[in-house]
């Protein structure tokens, strides 16, 4: 008691990130309203806490048998008492129905979005094992990282390529289920400029862990300046080779290695698959699932447009680890 009492203050001073009971400060007005209604039901937790505690303290010392009394003697035989049982019913009842009554009143203001809805930017939130890939209304793609403008409403549209997974980024909002065969939507506004990092909160498979997400959250015309990096479609050159990078960085080599040499999957380095585009797609559209799952791989690539594969084979034909340099190409039709 006396440990947990002393640790307490320091939990609650502890700052987001350090495990303490508070939760992140908010960079969103949803965060905000779900601030709110924690520290709501946590108040009326502490009362009732420190409530039944003491209740059962005081009652320790002051019925304990003392030493004046002989040992085999019977405390007061009682046979329950109605008035004070319907009492303690009610009173929690009262409580519970109390804070749902709060909650289901506060639910739009988690929902709700501040600002122009008509600019309302819709991103499309795909769950993969085990990387978040983010598809901007243009097309553009980001794997893992997503740059939102500030003060701007934002609509997540959550779907999932495999199996089940949730965004959970809890410095702007609640966390919501990315499943497959449905698309689920998370609404907010972010209103403070900042780098937020989230992860996926549903055991998702082998590598679940290595599936966080940073949110950066910037002004509109960085907004404006980061989407055109990323790759879309008709692009070629730098950004696709960008695209491609990401994509390997991301998706193939947390499981086969940043040189394609292998870790939790097996090595594929100079693997003539790599190159064969036919083969890749293949692959990376069905995955692979063998009956003794020895070698399984997640179908990483479903759902992804062509030009996201063509980055890709760009990209490995550029790094020499991955691929042996193509014979340079004769004139003519070679
Ligand atoms: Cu995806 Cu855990």
């Amino acid at each position: 008691m006396a440990l947990a009492l002393g640790a307490a203050p320091a939990a609650l001073g502890q700052s987001p990130g350090d495990g303490g009971i508070s939760p992140p400060e908010s960079a969103t007005p949803s965060g905000e309203a779900i601030n709110q209604l924690y520290w709501f039901v946590f108040a009326i937790c502490a009362v009732v806490f420190i409530f039944v505690e003491s209740a059962l303290v005081l009652f320790i010392i002051r019925f304990r048998r003392r030493r004046s009394s002989p040992e085999e003697a019977e405390g007061p035989q009682i046979h329950g008492n109605t008035r004070l049982e319907i009492i303690w019913t009610i009173i929690p009842a009262v409580i519970l129905v109390g804070i749902a009554v709060v909650v289901l009143a506060r639910s739009s203001a988690v929902e709700a979005t501040s600002g122009n809805r008509s600019n309302e930017l819709v991103v499309e939130v795909q769950g993969h094992q085990f990387y978040w890939q983010y598809v901007y209304p243009d097309g553009q793609i980001a794997i893992d990282t997503l740059v939102l403008p500030v003060d701007r409403p934002v609509r997540l549209e959550l779907v999932s390529y495999d199996v089940n997974h949730s965004w959970w980024v809890p410095e702007l909002t609640g966390k919501r289920d990315a499943i497959p065969g449905r698309t689920n939507e998370l609404s907010f506004t972010p209103t403070r400029e900042g780098v937020y990092e989230g992860r996926c909160a549903e055991l998702c498979g082998v590598f679940h862990t290595v599936m966080p997400t940073t949110v950066e959250v910037v002004a509109e015309p960085e907004f404006q300046s980061r989407l055109q990096l990323l790759s879309g479609q008709d692009q070629r050159g730098a950004t696709q080779l960008a695209l491609g990078r990401e994509t390997w960085d991301r998706v193939c080599a947390k499981c086969h290695g940043l040189a394609g040499e292998g870790d939790l999957g097996p090595p594929v380095e100079q693997s003539p698959t790599l190159v064969d585009s036919e083969s890749l797609v293949e692959l990376l559209e069905n995955g692979q699932d063998t009956a003794d799952n020895e070698s399984y791989m997640p179908p990483v690539g479903r759902g992804w447009p062509d030009f996201q594969v063509e980055a890709l084979i760009a990209y490995i034909r550029s790094n020499e680890r991955l691929a042996a340099p193509q014979p340079a190409q004769e004139g003519g039709d070679g």
